[in-house]
Protein backbone atom coordinates (compact mmCIF):
# COMPACT_ATOMS: atom_id res chain seq x y z
CA UNK A 1 0.00 0.00 0.00
CA UNK A 2 0.98 3.65 -0.98
CA UNK A 3 -1.50 6.14 0.21
CA UNK A 4 -0.17 9.43 1.68
CA UNK A 5 -0.99 13.02 1.58
CA UNK A 6 1.99 14.62 0.31
CA UNK A 7 0.55 18.31 -0.25
CA UNK A 8 -3.02 19.41 0.86
CA UNK A 9 -5.38 17.64 -1.47
CA UNK A 10 -3.00 15.59 -3.12
CA UNK A 11 -2.07 11.92 -2.21
CA UNK A 12 -0.26 9.02 -3.36
CA UNK A 13 -2.66 6.08 -4.27
CA UNK A 14 -0.45 3.43 -6.30
CA UNK A 15 1.29 0.47 -5.31
CA UNK A 16 5.05 -0.43 -4.25
CA UNK A 17 6.04 -4.02 -5.88
CA UNK A 18 8.81 -4.89 -3.71
CA UNK A 19 9.05 -8.54 -4.91
CA UNK A 20 9.27 -7.68 -8.68
CA UNK A 21 12.76 -8.69 -10.23
CA UNK A 22 12.13 -8.76 -13.63
CA UNK A 23 10.61 -6.23 -16.07
CA UNK A 24 8.88 -6.72 -19.57
CA UNK A 25 10.83 -9.84 -19.35
CA UNK A 26 13.87 -8.37 -19.95
CA UNK A 27 14.94 -6.12 -17.62
CA UNK A 28 16.66 -6.91 -14.00
CA UNK A 29 15.31 -5.33 -11.32
CA UNK A 30 17.41 -5.88 -8.16
CA UNK A 31 15.41 -3.41 -6.00
CA UNK A 32 11.80 -3.38 -7.05
CA UNK A 33 9.44 -1.21 -8.33
CA UNK A 34 6.65 1.07 -8.22
CA UNK A 35 3.97 2.33 -10.12
CA UNK A 36 2.87 5.17 -8.91
CA UNK A 37 -0.42 6.96 -8.90
CA UNK A 38 -1.44 10.34 -7.54
CA UNK A 39 -4.83 11.44 -6.50
CA UNK A 40 -5.27 15.52 -7.00
CA UNK A 41 -9.02 16.54 -5.44
CA UNK A 42 -9.94 20.55 -6.67
CA UNK A 43 -12.63 22.79 -5.39
CA UNK A 44 -14.50 21.63 -7.99
CA UNK A 45 -12.91 18.22 -9.48
CA UNK A 46 -10.96 15.70 -9.09
CA UNK A 47 -8.23 13.65 -11.09
CA UNK A 48 -6.31 10.56 -10.46
CA UNK A 49 -2.87 11.01 -12.36
CA UNK A 50 -2.01 7.66 -14.10
CA UNK A 51 -3.82 4.25 -12.86
CA UNK A 52 -0.79 0.62 -11.70
CA UNK A 53 0.19 -2.37 -13.18
CA UNK A 54 -2.12 -4.62 -14.66
CA UNK A 55 -1.67 -7.19 -11.87
CA UNK A 56 -2.37 -5.08 -9.12
CA UNK A 57 -6.03 -2.75 -9.68
CA UNK A 58 -7.12 -3.87 -6.16
CA UNK A 59 -4.40 -2.22 -4.51
CA UNK A 60 -5.39 1.22 -6.28
CA UNK A 61 -9.12 0.37 -5.77
CA UNK A 62 -8.91 0.11 -2.23
CA UNK A 63 -6.54 3.11 -1.84
CA UNK A 64 -9.60 5.38 -3.44
CA UNK A 65 -11.91 3.50 -1.13
CA UNK A 66 -9.85 4.12 1.49
CA UNK A 67 -9.80 7.78 1.03
CA UNK A 68 -13.40 7.50 0.20
CA UNK A 69 -13.65 8.89 -3.42
CA UNK A 70 -17.00 8.59 -4.68
CA UNK A 71 -16.61 10.72 -8.01
CA UNK A 72 -14.11 10.67 -10.41
CA UNK A 73 -13.98 13.22 -13.11
CA UNK A 74 -10.33 12.89 -14.94
CA UNK A 75 -8.37 9.59 -15.27
CA UNK A 76 -5.39 11.15 -16.56
CA UNK A 77 -3.20 8.81 -18.55
CA UNK A 78 0.33 10.55 -19.24
CA UNK A 79 1.66 7.25 -20.76
CA UNK A 80 -0.34 4.39 -22.02
CA UNK A 81 2.22 1.36 -21.28
CA UNK A 82 -0.09 -1.21 -19.25
CA UNK A 83 2.30 -0.94 -15.99
CA UNK A 84 0.47 2.63 -15.95
CA UNK A 85 -2.86 2.36 -17.75
CA UNK A 86 -3.14 -1.31 -16.90
CA UNK A 87 -5.91 -0.56 -13.97
CA UNK A 88 -8.29 1.83 -16.09
CA UNK A 89 -10.58 -0.26 -16.83
CA UNK A 90 -11.06 -1.34 -13.36
CA UNK A 91 -11.35 2.42 -12.21
CA UNK A 92 -13.36 3.25 -15.85
CA UNK A 93 -16.11 0.65 -14.47
CA UNK A 94 -15.83 2.39 -10.68
CA UNK A 95 -16.21 5.39 -11.95
CA UNK A 96 -18.30 5.73 -14.93
CA UNK A 97 -18.24 9.37 -15.23
CA UNK A 98 -14.94 9.77 -14.79
CA UNK A 99 -13.64 10.99 -18.96
CA UNK A 100 -10.03 9.23 -19.49
CA UNK A 101 -7.34 12.35 -20.49
CA UNK A 102 -4.65 11.68 -22.91
CA UNK A 103 -2.92 12.47 -26.01
CA UNK A 104 -5.06 11.64 -29.54
CA UNK A 105 -2.07 8.70 -29.72
CA UNK A 106 -2.60 7.68 -25.94
CA UNK A 107 -6.38 7.09 -27.44
CA UNK A 108 -5.76 4.52 -29.78
CA UNK A 109 -2.88 3.02 -28.04
CA UNK A 110 -5.39 2.40 -24.83
CA UNK A 111 -8.89 1.82 -26.94
CA UNK A 112 -6.05 -1.71 -28.50
CA UNK A 113 -5.30 -2.42 -25.38
CA UNK A 114 -8.36 -2.28 -23.27
CA UNK A 115 -10.99 -2.19 -26.00
CA UNK A 116 -12.69 0.87 -24.20
CA UNK A 117 -15.10 2.87 -26.06
CA UNK A 118 -14.26 5.96 -28.01
CA UNK A 119 -16.64 8.31 -25.66
CA UNK A 120 -14.69 7.56 -22.62
CA UNK A 121 -12.00 9.27 -23.89
CA UNK A 122 -11.10 13.34 -23.67
CA UNK A 123 -7.92 14.39 -25.75
CA UNK A 124 -5.88 17.29 -25.69
CA UNK A 125 -3.55 19.25 -27.02
CA UNK A 126 0.12 20.52 -26.21
CA UNK A 127 -0.17 22.67 -23.81
CA UNK A 128 -4.19 22.66 -23.00
CA UNK A 129 -5.45 23.06 -19.61
CA UNK A 130 -8.38 21.26 -17.57
CA UNK A 131 -9.10 23.08 -14.45
CA UNK A 132 -10.40 21.35 -11.19
CA UNK A 133 -11.64 24.71 -9.65
CA UNK A 134 -8.73 26.16 -7.44
CA UNK A 135 -5.94 23.67 -9.47
CA UNK A 136 -5.46 23.51 -13.13
CA UNK A 137 -3.88 20.69 -15.01
CA UNK A 138 -1.46 21.68 -17.89
CA UNK A 139 -0.68 18.81 -20.67
CA UNK A 140 2.81 19.04 -21.87
CA UNK A 141 3.16 16.78 -24.78
CA UNK A 142 6.52 14.88 -24.30
CA UNK A 143 6.76 12.05 -27.51
CA UNK A 144 8.94 9.69 -26.98
CA UNK A 145 9.77 9.42 -23.55
CA UNK A 146 9.92 6.57 -24.05
CA UNK A 147 6.95 5.82 -26.35
CA UNK A 148 5.12 8.03 -29.26
CA UNK A 149 1.99 9.24 -27.45
CA UNK A 150 3.81 9.93 -23.55
CA UNK A 151 2.59 13.21 -21.83
CA UNK A 152 3.99 15.37 -18.82
CA UNK A 153 0.75 17.05 -16.21
CA UNK A 154 2.01 20.00 -14.39
CA UNK A 155 0.10 21.32 -11.53
CA UNK A 156 0.52 24.94 -12.17
CA UNK A 157 -0.55 26.17 -8.26
CA UNK A 158 1.61 24.00 -6.91
CA UNK A 159 4.27 23.47 -9.72
CA UNK A 160 4.12 19.69 -9.83
CA UNK A 161 5.43 17.94 -12.59
CA UNK A 162 3.76 14.49 -13.31
CA UNK A 163 6.24 12.83 -15.11
CA UNK A 164 5.38 9.40 -16.16
CA UNK A 165 7.91 7.87 -16.77
CA UNK A 166 10.80 10.57 -17.39
CA UNK A 167 12.72 11.18 -14.62
CA UNK A 168 11.81 7.21 -12.94
CA UNK A 169 13.56 5.16 -11.46
CA UNK A 170 12.91 1.20 -10.52
CA UNK A 171 13.14 1.21 -6.57
CA UNK A 172 10.52 -0.03 -4.08
CA UNK A 173 10.78 2.16 -1.09
CA UNK A 174 8.48 3.52 1.58
CA UNK A 175 10.13 6.90 1.11
CA UNK A 176 7.58 9.41 -0.56
CA UNK A 177 10.71 11.58 -1.45
CA UNK A 178 14.22 11.02 -2.65
CA UNK A 179 16.41 10.36 0.78
CA UNK A 180 19.69 9.04 -0.88
CA UNK A 181 20.65 10.66 -3.76
CA UNK A 182 23.58 8.44 -4.26
CA UNK A 183 21.44 5.46 -4.33
CA UNK A 184 18.97 6.88 -6.71
CA UNK A 185 21.33 8.65 -9.09
CA UNK A 186 21.88 5.24 -9.85
CA UNK A 187 19.25 3.75 -10.25
CA UNK A 188 17.96 6.46 -12.22
CA UNK A 189 20.67 6.02 -14.28
CA UNK A 190 19.92 2.14 -15.03
CA UNK A 191 16.45 3.27 -15.75
CA UNK A 192 17.75 5.92 -18.04
CA UNK A 193 19.99 3.40 -19.94
CA UNK A 194 17.29 1.15 -20.41
CA UNK A 195 14.08 2.39 -21.27
CA UNK A 196 15.25 6.55 -22.50
CA UNK A 197 18.73 6.81 -23.89
CA UNK A 198 17.53 4.75 -27.50
CA UNK A 199 15.47 8.22 -27.96
CA UNK A 200 18.12 10.56 -26.72
CA UNK A 201 17.48 12.90 -29.42
CA UNK A 202 13.87 13.37 -28.37
CA UNK A 203 14.70 13.48 -24.97
CA UNK A 204 17.04 16.42 -25.54
CA UNK A 205 14.23 18.34 -26.98
CA UNK A 206 11.68 17.11 -23.95
CA UNK A 207 14.70 18.10 -21.79
CA UNK A 208 14.72 21.83 -23.30
CA UNK A 209 10.99 22.19 -23.58
CA UNK A 210 10.38 22.21 -19.88
CA UNK A 211 13.08 24.87 -19.10
CA UNK A 212 11.22 27.22 -18.99
CA UNK A 213 8.96 26.10 -16.27
CA UNK A 214 9.03 25.82 -12.19
CA UNK A 215 9.39 22.88 -10.62
CA UNK A 216 8.67 22.47 -6.82
CA UNK A 217 8.30 18.77 -6.99
CA UNK A 218 8.76 16.00 -9.52
CA UNK A 219 6.34 12.86 -9.30
CA UNK A 220 7.32 10.33 -11.78
CA UNK A 221 5.17 7.01 -12.66
CA UNK A 222 8.43 5.04 -10.92
CA UNK A 223 10.66 5.60 -7.76
CA UNK A 224 10.37 8.81 -5.14
CA UNK A 225 9.40 11.52 -5.88
CA UNK A 226 12.03 14.32 -5.99
CA UNK A 227 11.72 17.71 -3.55
CA UNK A 228 15.13 18.70 -5.11
CA UNK A 229 14.33 18.68 -8.56
CA UNK A 230 17.37 20.18 -9.78
CA UNK A 231 19.23 16.70 -9.03
CA UNK A 232 17.49 15.17 -11.33
CA UNK A 233 17.49 17.67 -14.07
CA UNK A 234 21.15 17.92 -14.01
CA UNK A 235 21.87 14.18 -14.09
CA UNK A 236 19.56 13.81 -17.50
CA UNK A 237 21.36 17.02 -18.75
CA UNK A 238 24.77 14.93 -17.65
CA UNK A 239 23.80 11.63 -19.75
CA UNK A 240 21.65 13.46 -22.74
CA UNK A 241 23.86 16.11 -23.55
CA UNK A 242 27.59 15.69 -22.20
CA UNK A 243 30.48 13.84 -24.78
CA UNK A 244 31.14 10.86 -23.58
CA UNK A 245 34.05 10.00 -21.06
CA UNK A 246 37.43 8.56 -21.51
CA UNK A 247 35.88 5.54 -20.57
CA UNK A 248 36.37 1.74 -22.57
CA UNK A 249 33.10 -0.87 -22.24
CA UNK A 250 34.41 -4.14 -22.84
CA UNK A 251 31.73 -6.90 -22.44
CA UNK A 252 33.49 -10.18 -24.02
CA UNK A 253 32.97 -14.31 -23.01
CA UNK A 254 35.66 -16.70 -23.29
CA UNK A 255 35.88 -20.35 -23.78
CA UNK A 256 38.41 -21.78 -23.26
CA UNK A 257 40.57 -18.88 -22.25
CA UNK A 258 41.69 -17.24 -25.17
CA UNK A 259 39.81 -14.34 -25.23
CA UNK A 260 40.07 -13.68 -22.04
CA UNK A 261 43.41 -13.57 -22.09
CA UNK A 262 43.64 -10.76 -24.90
CA UNK A 263 40.94 -9.01 -22.80
CA UNK A 264 42.78 -8.97 -19.41
CA UNK A 265 46.17 -7.54 -21.50
CA UNK A 266 43.74 -4.93 -23.60
CA UNK A 267 42.45 -3.56 -20.20
CA UNK A 268 45.99 -3.21 -18.62
CA UNK A 269 47.08 -1.57 -21.43
CA UNK A 270 44.28 0.95 -21.80
CA UNK A 271 44.96 1.45 -17.92
CA UNK A 272 48.46 1.93 -18.27
CA UNK A 273 47.53 4.89 -20.54
CA UNK A 274 44.98 6.48 -18.49
CA UNK A 275 41.38 5.18 -20.30
CA UNK A 276 39.34 3.50 -18.14
CA UNK A 277 37.80 0.38 -18.29
CA UNK A 278 34.66 -1.33 -17.37
CA UNK A 279 34.61 -5.01 -18.64
CA UNK A 280 31.80 -7.13 -18.06
CA UNK A 281 31.82 -11.14 -18.19
CA UNK A 282 28.82 -11.53 -20.34
CA UNK A 283 27.94 -14.83 -18.61
CA UNK A 284 27.50 -13.41 -15.18
CA UNK A 285 26.41 -9.76 -16.02
CA UNK A 286 23.31 -8.41 -14.60
CA UNK A 287 22.01 -6.28 -18.37
CA UNK A 288 21.46 -3.07 -16.75
CA UNK A 289 24.89 -2.89 -15.14
CA UNK A 290 26.15 -3.12 -18.76
CA UNK A 291 23.42 -0.40 -20.31
CA UNK A 292 24.34 2.03 -17.30
CA UNK A 293 28.10 1.84 -17.94
CA UNK A 294 27.25 2.07 -22.08
CA UNK A 295 25.72 5.49 -20.94
CA UNK A 296 29.21 7.08 -20.92
CA UNK A 297 31.43 4.77 -22.87
CA UNK A 298 33.72 6.67 -25.70
CA UNK A 299 34.67 3.16 -26.76
CA UNK A 300 33.14 0.24 -27.00
CA UNK A 301 35.20 -2.93 -27.45
CA UNK A 302 33.84 -6.49 -27.75
CA UNK A 303 35.68 -9.61 -26.97
CA UNK A 304 34.29 -12.88 -28.36
CA UNK A 305 35.12 -16.38 -29.24
CA UNK A 306 33.81 -18.16 -32.38
CA UNK A 307 31.40 -20.10 -32.36
CA UNK A 308 30.67 -22.05 -35.82
CA UNK A 309 32.08 -19.12 -37.50
CA UNK A 310 30.27 -16.64 -35.78
CA UNK A 311 29.93 -14.35 -32.39
CA UNK A 312 29.07 -16.39 -29.02
CA UNK A 313 25.74 -15.78 -28.78
CA UNK A 314 25.87 -13.88 -25.55
CA UNK A 315 27.64 -11.87 -27.33
CA UNK A 316 25.19 -11.35 -30.53
CA UNK A 317 23.11 -10.93 -27.36
CA UNK A 318 24.73 -7.93 -26.22
CA UNK A 319 25.80 -6.61 -29.93
CA UNK A 320 21.56 -6.48 -30.74
CA UNK A 321 21.06 -4.97 -27.08
CA UNK A 322 23.34 -2.28 -27.51
CA UNK A 323 22.60 -1.45 -31.04
CA UNK A 324 18.55 -1.20 -29.78
CA UNK A 325 20.10 0.97 -27.01
CA UNK A 326 21.59 3.61 -28.95
CA UNK A 327 24.61 5.18 -26.40
CA UNK A 328 26.69 8.17 -27.91
CA UNK A 329 30.17 5.95 -28.04
CA UNK A 330 31.94 7.16 -30.92
CA UNK A 331 34.31 4.21 -31.64
CA UNK A 332 34.07 0.46 -31.45
CA UNK A 333 36.41 -2.44 -32.11
CA UNK A 334 36.47 -6.24 -31.41
CA UNK A 335 38.96 -8.58 -30.08
CA UNK A 336 39.18 -12.13 -29.76
CA UNK A 337 39.99 -15.57 -31.20
CA UNK A 338 38.89 -18.55 -33.22
CA UNK A 339 40.33 -22.28 -33.84
CA UNK A 340 39.88 -22.99 -37.93
CA UNK A 341 37.87 -20.44 -39.09
CA UNK A 342 35.87 -16.82 -38.25
CA UNK A 343 33.71 -14.50 -39.57
CA UNK A 344 33.04 -12.86 -36.07
CA UNK A 345 34.00 -9.51 -37.25
CA UNK A 346 31.63 -9.01 -40.66
CA UNK A 347 29.03 -10.93 -38.58
CA UNK A 348 29.02 -8.21 -35.34
CA UNK A 349 29.50 -5.48 -37.56
CA UNK A 350 26.34 -6.44 -39.11
CA UNK A 351 24.46 -6.30 -35.69
CA UNK A 352 24.92 -2.60 -34.86
CA UNK A 353 23.98 -0.49 -37.52
CA UNK A 354 22.42 2.16 -35.35
CA UNK A 355 25.25 2.69 -34.08
CA UNK A 356 27.31 5.67 -35.15
CA UNK A 357 30.98 4.83 -34.57
CA UNK A 358 34.17 4.04 -36.16
CA UNK A 359 35.65 1.16 -36.37
CA UNK A 360 39.26 0.51 -35.19
CA UNK A 361 40.73 -2.26 -36.61
CA UNK A 362 39.66 -5.33 -34.64
CA UNK A 363 42.59 -7.82 -33.31
CA UNK A 364 41.38 -11.57 -34.33
CA UNK A 365 44.10 -14.48 -33.37
CA UNK A 366 44.18 -18.11 -33.60
CA UNK A 367 44.35 -20.30 -31.07
CA UNK A 368 46.26 -19.09 -27.76
CA UNK A 369 47.42 -15.18 -27.99
CA UNK A 370 51.21 -14.89 -29.42
CA UNK A 371 53.68 -12.24 -29.38
CA UNK A 372 52.28 -10.04 -32.57
CA UNK A 373 48.58 -10.39 -31.33
CA UNK A 374 49.94 -8.69 -27.93
CA UNK A 375 51.48 -6.20 -29.75
CA UNK A 376 48.28 -5.74 -31.86
CA UNK A 377 46.62 -5.03 -28.81
CA UNK A 378 48.96 -2.29 -27.72
CA UNK A 379 48.16 -1.16 -30.93
CA UNK A 380 44.95 -0.57 -30.54
CA UNK A 381 44.47 0.58 -26.89
CA UNK A 382 47.23 3.58 -28.08
CA UNK A 383 44.93 3.99 -31.20
CA UNK A 384 41.88 4.25 -28.45
CA UNK A 385 43.81 6.20 -25.59
CA UNK A 386 44.59 8.66 -28.52
CA UNK A 387 41.12 9.15 -30.07
CA UNK A 388 39.89 9.50 -26.73
CA UNK A 389 41.97 12.29 -25.81
CA UNK A 390 42.05 13.99 -29.54
CA UNK A 391 38.29 13.94 -28.79
CA UNK A 392 38.67 15.28 -25.41
CA UNK A 393 37.03 12.66 -23.74
CA UNK A 394 37.73 13.45 -20.04
FE1 LIG B 1 6.73 2.55 -16.73
FE2 LIG B 1 6.88 2.89 -20.04
O1 LIG B 1 6.16 2.32 -18.48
Amino acid sequence: MKLREFVKGIYTVGVVDWDRRLFDSLIPLPDGTSYNSYLIKGSEKTALIDTVDRLMPNVLIDNLNLLGIKHLDYIISNHAEPDHSGAIPQVVAKYPEAKVVCTPRAKDILIDLFHLPAEKFQTVNDLETISLGNRTLEFIHAPWVHWPETMLTYLKEEQILFSCDFFGSHIATTDLYVTDEGRVYEAAKRYYAEIMMPFRTQIHKNLEKIEEYQFKIIAPSHGPMYNRPDFIIKAYHEWVFDEPKNIVVLPYISMHGSTRKMVDYLVSTLALRGVKVEQFDLSVTDIGKLAMALVDAGTIVIGTPTVLTGPHPSIAYAAVLANALRPKAKFASIIGSYGWGTKVVETIAGLIPNLKVEIIPPVICKGQPREVDYQALEKLAETIAQKHKENGFK
